[in-house]
């Protein structure tokens, strides 16, 4: 690939990436606040659709950077813990939705979820897989 695409596409796709993750993760956060507070919209199709469609625009940008910066994640560490974390944010995600039973199983599964994010973002920022406790 051309080094003038790459110095075009980049800024604009790291722009979008981050816009999504602000998008996908706020809306989990507000679906986890309305199941806690027990609503039904959070779970209702359209809350879902909307939902996917971020989720997967946000991947889709992930990927394409990935793919731009020609990355593979077992040589860079940092993008192997950031994926293997993406699993583990979707798994906590679905218990903090609907898996848990308890009221209380909910609550700690969405903050562990959140506190996964968290740690994604740190590793995203310093390219290091221990995010902000790195040197
Ligand atoms: C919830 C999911 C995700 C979060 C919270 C997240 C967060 C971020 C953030 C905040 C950045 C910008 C870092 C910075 O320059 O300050 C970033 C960059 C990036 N992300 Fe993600 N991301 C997520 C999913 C993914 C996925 C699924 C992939 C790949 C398949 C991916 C690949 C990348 C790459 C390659 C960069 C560019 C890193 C660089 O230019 O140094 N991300 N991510």
């Amino acid at each position: 690939m051309q080094a003038t695409t790459i110095a075009t596409l980049y800024p604009a796709l790291l722009h979008a990436h981050i816009a999504l993750v602000v998008l996908s993760v706020g809306l989990f956060a507000m679906r986890w606040v309305g199941v806690l507070a027990g609503g039904h919209w959070p779970m209702q199709r359209r809350t879902r659709v909307v939902s996917m469609v971020f989720d997967t625009a946000l991947l889709c940008a992930g990927v394409t950077l990935w793919w731009l910066l020609q990355l593979h994640p077992l040589q860079q560490p940092w993008l192997g813990t950031k994926l293997a974390l993406l699993v583990m944010y979707i798994v906590l995600g679905t218990f903090a939705l609907k898996r848990a039973r308890r009221w209380v199983g909910k609550l700690v599964f969405g903050l562990l979820a959140l506190a996964v994010v968290a740690h994604m973002v740190a590793i995203a920022q310093t390219r290091n897989p221990v995010g902000w406790l790195s040197p």
